[in-house]
């Protein structure tokens, strides 16, 4: 029996964990810690690099001696730092930050988008790398001529991360192809895209495969290679254990990250408001690509609520009425940070449509679950355009353990629905790469128990096109 041990760094946008995985798949979590999350204007979301990075270290201390690590890190979040100090030249800008959206408005005045599209999959979003490269170059002081110089580094935070733990100004596939800036067809930084958004190519990072040695990691008083890189919502992805057309998961966070593989060509998801994604690249072999859909809010929505008073315990979201919400004419429109796929608005607010003087509190939380649950159907449909869906489908995060929840997904769109007992699904994925990392192919033993929620008979569809309508009535409703 081998006895390697991985370590499997997670480091989401609240905080920090190690998992430490055994061959014989079982884990546990030495550590975790949450970082601040910074503010400083309305709209604007910033982290402390450098506070996360202690965070990194510390967490590894906690680990003993281990084979390889892989990190999962948050996407499309960036850094600029200086390559002789490794210091920062300002904090983080999180992939949620909203400082750009004039920029990017005037972007789509001019018409730029779909060369952005072509080139990318990505359409023109604050969300994405570019914009917040660019924000850098034009207001960041030192960072031009640092440029000049040839000393200014820019990444998404692996880079930054993998810069002071192995030495290395690198990142992969995956990470690259979140950033607006890289070509998912020819595989390569793209320089008209630099150019439009004001970033210098030659600040980028070297590109390479997701698994493979992108250097070594000392801690405590012993050393490690780093075998794996990738964001975390692909890393959830793969720890699913998708790999073949038509598998998809979705993990219910802030957000909602739902992902799908498609094969080793970009999908064509033209018109469709889907984000054609690089999922990962493994040496030697083609890229294998996906289709990304985000839901802006879902846990954010949940917590919304509990702060304006509507609940105070978790356990009031459940006990509620067989009969739909959405049945009764109540919906809410979860589009408290704009609507993300298909529409990619930032103009749109939340609705609550169908409020009567009998509308209880307990109806208004029973339409925020259906409401999370319809956007993210509106993705799955989509979805199923481009590249039919199989028949089940594997969800993470929060909301994968409350049974409405679950029940009113799958009827809606009538499929079957897992969710594995196992809470370290991105992990998982993430040490399942590191071991490919070290060359080992061979199946791994892993200790998922999953829940299989079977679609009740009740067609939804009819609410759902209803729905949509008051989607539409949710745009356009935020100022400048
Ligand atoms: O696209 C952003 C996503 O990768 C962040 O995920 O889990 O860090 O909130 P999480």
């Amino acid at each position: 029996m081998l006895n390697q041990r991985y370590a499997a760094i997670d480091q989401g946008t609240t905080g920090t964990r190690v998992v430490v995985f055994g061959e014989d798949g079982k884990h546990f979590s030495p550590a975790a810690i949450a970082h601040k999350q910074l503010t400083p204007n309305p709209g604007w979301v910033e982290h402390d690099p450098m506070e996360i990075l202690r965070n990194i270290r510390s967490c590894l201390n906690h680990c003993g001696v281990v084979d390889a690590i892989g990190l999962a890190h948050q996407g499309e979040s960036i850094v600029a730092w200086d390559a002789k100090s490794g210091q920062p030249l300002y904090n983080a800008i999180i992939w949620q930050d909203q400082r750009t959206e004039s920029v990017i408005r005037k972007m789509r005045a001019q018409g730029v988008e779909e060369r952005v599209r072509a080139k990318t999959g990505l359409p023109l979003d604050t969300y994405f790398s570019a914009s917040k490269f660019g924000w850098i170059m034009r207001n960041v002081p030192g960072a031009v001529e640092l440029a000049k110089r040839g000393s200014l580094r820019l990444g998404t935070m692996d880079a930054f991360f993998m810069f002071h733990l192995c030495g290395t100004h690198v990142t992969d596939y995956n990470s690259a192809s979140r950033t607006s800036l890289f070509n998912i067809h020819s595989l390569e930084w793209d320089a008209e895209l630099c150019a439009l958004f004001g970033v210098p190519i030659e600040a980028l990072p070297e590109v390479r495969d997701n698994v493979g040695h992108f250097g070594d990691v000392r801690y405590e008083s012993t050393t490690a290679p780093l075998t794996a890189c990738i964001v975390d919502q692909f890393a959830g992805t793969y720890g699913h254990g998708c790999r073949e057309p038509g598998q998809m998961k979705i993990t219910f966070g802030t957000g909602a990250f739902l992902q799908s593989i498609t094969g080793t060509d970009v999908p064509d998801a033209k018109g469709s408001g889907l984000l054609p994604t690089l999922c990962w690249k493994m040496p030697d072999e083609k890229p294998v690509y996906g289709l990304d859909g985000g839901v802006y809010n879902a846990a954010s929505a949940i917590n919304w609520a509990g702060k304006i008073g509507l609940f105070s315990e978790i356990e009031e979201f459940s006990d509620f009425p067989d009969e739909p919400a959405i049945a009764r004419g109540l919906a809410f429109v979860p589009a408290l940070s704009g609507l993300g796929c298909p529409y990619w608005d930032r103009s749109a607010a939340g609705v609550w449509a169908g409020l009567s003087l009998e509308t209880e509190r307990k109806d208004m939380l029973q339409s925020i679950l259906e409401g999370i649950a319809v956007r993210s159907a509106e993705v799955i449909f989509a979805m199923d355009k481009v590249r039919p869906i199989g028949e089940t489908i594997s969800i993470d995060g929060g909301l994968s353990s409350n049974t409405y929840f679950k029940e009113f997904l799958a009827t809606l769109i009538q499929k079957r629905i897992i969710s594995p007992a196992n809470r370290e699904i991105t992990a998982q994925g993430v040490a399942l790469l590191a071991r490919k990392g070290l060359g080992l192919n061979y199946p791994m033993k892993l200790r998922n128990q999953n829940t299989m929620t079977e679609p009740g008979k009740r067609d939804l569809r009819p609410y759902f096109e209803k729905y949509k309508d008051i989607i539409s009535r949710s745009r356009n409703l935020r100022g400048d």
